[in-house]
């Protein structure tokens, strides 16, 4: 398989340049908060979502100014989406390190994610990026909506697949749809092309989070997230929507009163998942992430091909095979 490295070639210099620029945004003079933001700064994940916005943007022309200050904001707010996540989901885990909530709590955590998101705000406010920042605000807006339904349908573990889709439209394909746009939006003013990219981006994420919801079941332990977290969480997502439709009515009660139980040890969690492999759960949930990656990759037939196509093309395959 292509490794991100590989993808990273197109802009390589453009990634290594965004680096050093995204990591002056984590500065600080109050001592204790350095302390956190250089464990933000050591443990940084993949960092797909500014290599989609250079990529997006090489491909329709090329590279500005502006496409770095997009690509330096969405990671900002994605990381604080991150570290606010973790005290939603009651994670302990994050990219192999223990979460902010974890090491420090969760007061310390919510404070620190709103603090990367001003300094999001403000840095596309120093930089007069005005329609980067419209777009980015809409896919705040959209991740903490997404957010809330999800906790909200998980309360009453009544989720269809439609709700499914609605949530993870919002909470993460709303952020991968704007690294596309802004990426196409920094080098071209076509209304055309930015909203052929924006969908293209929509695709990604769904496939993307998808991906990650089939992690949660058969991650092998190389997610840097504690894996089975999602049942645990009472989280309903697709491999298991489709078991519970598959399932008996007598089996269907005793799996949901298995998720509703508060304390669950492994030996639960571990019946939760051989409960959605017999039911073809994975098999289900990994076929609809196909429908959507295929439907990215028909957008980059658009395109004549180029180098930054076919990284762009890897880039969709990564998001669907990825382990981490
Ligand atoms: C995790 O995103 C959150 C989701 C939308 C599933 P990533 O898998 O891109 O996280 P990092 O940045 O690499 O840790
Ligand atoms: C991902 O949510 C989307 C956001 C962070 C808003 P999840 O809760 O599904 O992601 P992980 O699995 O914790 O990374
Ligand atoms: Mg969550
Ligand atoms: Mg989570």
């Amino acid at each position: 398989m292509t490794t991100l490295a590989d993808i990273r070639k197109p802009v390589a210099r453009e990634m290594r340049d965004f680096e050093a620029y995204f990591n002056r945004t984590l500065q600080t003079d109050v001592p204790f908060f350095r302390i956190i933001l250089n464990y933000i700064i050591r443990r940084k994940g993949k960092q797909m979502r500014p290599l989609l916005v250079f990529l997006s943007a090489k491909l329709n022309g090329d590279i500005t100014e502006s496409s770095y200050v997009a690509a330096s904001h969405i990671e900002l707010l994605h990381t604080a989406t991150l570290v606010h996540d973790d005290v939603v989901d009651d994670a302990v885990e994050r990219r192999g390190l223990p979460s902010i909530n974890a090491l420090w709590n969760s007061k310390i955590a919510v404070l620190v994610g709103d603090y990367l998101l001003a300094q999001g705000l403000l840095m596309s406010v120093e930089k007069k990026s005005y329609n980067m920042l419209e777009i980015v605000s809409g896919a705040v807006r959209e991740i903490i909506k997404g957010e809330l339904l999800q906790l909200q349908k998980t309360r009453k573990l009544n989720i269809r697949e439609e709700d499914y889709f609605r949530i993870i439209t919002m909470k993460t394909a709303a952020l991968i749809s704007a690294c596309t746009a802004c990426g196409a939006s920094s080098v071209t003013d076509d209304e055309t092309t930015i909203a052929r990219m924006k969908l293209f981006g929509e695709y990604i994420g769904i496939a993307f989070q998808i991906k990650d919801d089939l992690l949660d079941y058969s991650g092998n332990g190389l997610t840097g997230k504690r894996e089975g977290n999602d049942i645990k969480e009472k989280k309903i997502t697709l491999p298991l929507i489709h078991a519970l439709r598959e399932a008996g009515i007598l089996e269907k009660r005793r799996i949901i009163r298995l998720i509703r139980k508060k304390k669950k040890g492994r030996r639960e969690i571990r019946e939760v998942i051989e409960f959605v492999r017999k039911h073809k759960g994975l098999e289900y949930a990994e076929a609809k992430m196909r429908e959507y990656s295929d439907k990215a990759l028909q957008i980059l037939e658009f395109y004549p091909q180029s180098e930054t196509r076919s990284a762009l093309t890897e880039f969709v395959m990564y998001s669907t095979l990825r382990k981490t």
